[in-house]
């Protein structure tokens, strides 16, 4: 595997550059600040009126408006939700310098085709693998976070060194910079956002604490057992890996995991797996956020208030003192 570190990477094709941040968002507010701390000239790009302009100049960095940003940069990083890149990437491509460096960290808008960048730009990605606030809490502690990075296009032959140095500006290349596509990020990401870490571990944890409290137990006692623990797993497997952090449980609860595991997520789990796998690739949940978007966010929208409303949501209230027992 082609895993990079600060020492293996050139910082100079970012040293005489000056990078535009479009989004103020959870990565935009983290990159632009790591961009700054690292020493790298950076515009933050808003829209007129955006909230996020006095928040963005009060913690030191400069603001323009989106054209203006693009217009004054050698590098562009896409950095507003994905699901309007489309519009975004119409609005400033008149704007752009013959030959700048468009990039981004997530590779969904290209892979699926909401982006079809100009034939003379340089087109990379720097995908960290986590959120912006830990992005920029690791960073601040001297670390960093591991980054997928990728060329998909390389107008100008440097657009191995820009990604490469960016990815260094931001932290990640503390942790490791790992060669990747476009398309394998989007659609690994993708998947385990459906699949696995934001989709089905959720449910999962659900499912357990509604079958608890079907069987007679406490919501309480359900809540603690089911999601409560979540955060001692996780912090096991980061330390030791999956085989470690089961040589460190009980006995007991090593045996109920290999009987009930494998019970549980069987070869039906694996199968729809495999589904939604094929179906990202088709581009089934591209053409998802596209008419999400389209639509208001009216489905997530009722998601989140019925999820607010659930017993679970209103179980976890109580336990944190937000609500009276
Ligand atoms: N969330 C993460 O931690 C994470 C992790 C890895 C990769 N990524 C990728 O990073 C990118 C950004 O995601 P994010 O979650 O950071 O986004 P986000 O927090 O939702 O971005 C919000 C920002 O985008 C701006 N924005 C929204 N619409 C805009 C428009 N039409 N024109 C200009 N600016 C606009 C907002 O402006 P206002 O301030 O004016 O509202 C705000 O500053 C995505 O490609 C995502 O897949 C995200």
């Amino acid at each position: 595997m082609n895993f990079l570190r600060d020492a293996d990477i050139d910082p100079a094709p970012l040293a005489d550059k000056r990078v535009a941040i479009l989004g103020y968002g959870n990565q935009g507010r983290a990159q632009s600040l790591n961009l700054k701390d690292s020493g790298t000239d950076v515009v933050v790009g808003l829209r007129g009126g955006s909230g996020s302009t006095v928040e963005a100049q009060a913690s030191g960095l400069a603001t323009a408006l989106v054209e203006d940003a693009v217009a004054s940069a050698d590098v562009v990083m896409m950095l507003a939700p994905d699901e309007i890149h489309a519009a975004l990437y119409r609005e400033i491509e008149p704007h752009l310098r013959q030959g700048a460096a468009l990039g981004f960290s997530h590779g969904l808008s290209v892979r699926f085709g909401f982006v079809e960048p100009r034939a003379d730009l340089d087109v990379f990605m720097v995908a960290p693998k986590g959120p912006g606030t830990a992005l920029r809490s690791l960073y601040r502690e001297g670390k960093g976070m591991i980054a997928l990075w990728a060329v998909e296009q390389d107008s100008t032959g440097d657009a191995r060194g820009i990604a490469l140095a960016y990815g260094r500006a931001i932290g990640c290349a503390r942790a490791g910079l790992i060669a990747s596509s476009f398309a394998e990020e989007a659609e690994a990401d993708l998947f385990n956002e459906q699949a696995v870490v934001w989709g089905g571990v959720p449910e999962l944890l659900i499912a357990g604490f509604e079958t608890l409290v079907a069987g007679g137990i406490a919501p309480e006692v359900a809540y603690l057992e089911c999601v409560g623990e979540l955060h001692l797993i996780a912090e096991l497997i980061e330390a030791r890996g999956i085989a470690g952090m089961k040589e460190v449980i009980s006995n007991t609860a090593e045996l109920g995991a290999l009987l009930g595991g494998k019970r549980i997520v069987d070869e039906s789990v694996r199968k729809r797996m495999a589904e939604v796998l094929a179906e990202v690739r088709a581009g089934g949940f591209a053409e998802e956020l596209r008419s999400e978007e389209a639509g208001g966010y009216e489905r997530l929208e009722k998601a989140r208030a019925d999820a607010r409303s659930s017993l679970i949501e209103k179980t976890y209230r109580r336990l944190s003192g937000d609500e009276p027992a």
